[in-house]
């Protein structure tokens, strides 16, 4: 008979962790390392079927996977494009630690003002000096090892900002004085970029999750350096879409080059994203997986929301 004592460290978690019927994160040999940080990245959060994912998802996840932090990325959590303090509120109140930003984080015109009073919701590190906002961030939660977020945009096929590859590794070296443990939002539209981008920072961040394009990639992996890596989260929100959006005035817009108002779509919600563990002695990621949970929209019905047009980009 086995006994108690022999099990090994990994393994006794699994079984104590254990419950019929689950085959999750929780549930796998040798995953839920006793000690490890755990982290969930949430990808684009778009309009108001977002955030009611989040709000319902996120309390449930945070304590069925044992979550440490959660950061999300929210440039689409307002009608679908850009912030507000009352959409930046929700997504706190849900349990978000802190939020990250991209391309659309001026959608909305109090964006400037949040970014200003707001230390824990983030626009790409890389804007010029002088732009409102920062682009990291130090996150303490009581009795857990301290979290850095940091959030750079990519440049290829995107607005023509500083260079992240030049700008984020300083930062880096700088958080790397308070914590090990950093997680990178990389919002960037080209995989290569991304990928390059990623390698950059192997061994210095715990993990350099992609966002922007708003469609999952199957890549996640640990360079050899420690880094946990995934080339884009996707988005939290409705998946019977383009990207969010509704189907039918994208498609006009494409056959008829004309502007078509798009709205936020409402159906098949999902929250998309990364669950990232990290040893917070070294701040090496020991584990990375993907997150799909479905929320059941047709219980709780998100009425149409505000649109913008001509919402060309994620
Ligand atoms: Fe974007
Ligand atoms: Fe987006």
């Amino acid at each position: 008979m086995l006994q108690a004592r022999k099990v090994p460290a990994a393994f006794r978690v699994w079984v104590l962790s254990h419950r019929p019927g689950c085959e999750g994160f929780c549930c796998r040999p040798g995953r839920g390392r006793l000690g490890a940080v755990k982290l969930l990245f949430i990808g684009d959060v778009v309009g108001r079927p977002g955030r009611q994912a989040v709000q319902a998802l996120v309390p449930r996840l945070r304590s069925e996977l044992g979550l440490d932090y959660v950061v999300a990325n929210g440039e689409n959590s307002a009608g679908g494009a850009g912030i507000t303090s009352k959409t930046a509120a929700e997504l706190f109140a849900a349990g978000v630690d802190v939020i990250t930003t991209g391309d659309h984080v001026w959608d909305q015109k109090e964006a400037a003002q949040l970014l200003e009073t707001e230390p824990r919701v983030l626009r790409p590190l890389n804007y010029p000096p002088g732009v409102p906002g920062r682009g990291s961030c130090l996150v303490r939660q009581e009795g857990k090892p301290p979290l850095a977020v940091i959030n750079a945009q990519g440049r290829t096929f995107m607005p023509a900002l500083e260079n992240p590859f030049l700008l984020v590794p300083p930062e880096v070296e700088r958080l790397r004085q308070e914590t090990p443990i950093i997680l990178v939002d990389f919002h960037a539209e080209a995989t290569s970029e991304k990928i390059a981008f990623g390698r950059l920072l192997d061994g210095r961040v715990s993990a350099v999750i992609g966002t922007h394009t708003h469609v999952p990639t199957a890549d996640e992996q640990i360079f050899p350096g420690g880094t946990a890596y995934l080339t884009d989260a996707g988005f939290t929100g409705p998946q019977e879409s383009v990207l969010g959006r509704e189907i039918a005035p994208v498609l006009r817009r494409f056959l008829t080059q004309c502007p078509q108002r798009f709205e936020v779509a409402r159906n098949r919600v999902m929250l998309l994203g990364a669950l990232i563990e990290v040893d917070p002695a070294t701040g090496r990621a020991v584990s990375i997986r993907r997150i799909a949970e479905p929320w059941a929209v047709e219980s709780a019905p998100a009425p149409a929301e505000s649109s913008s047009l001509n919402g060309g980009s994620a």
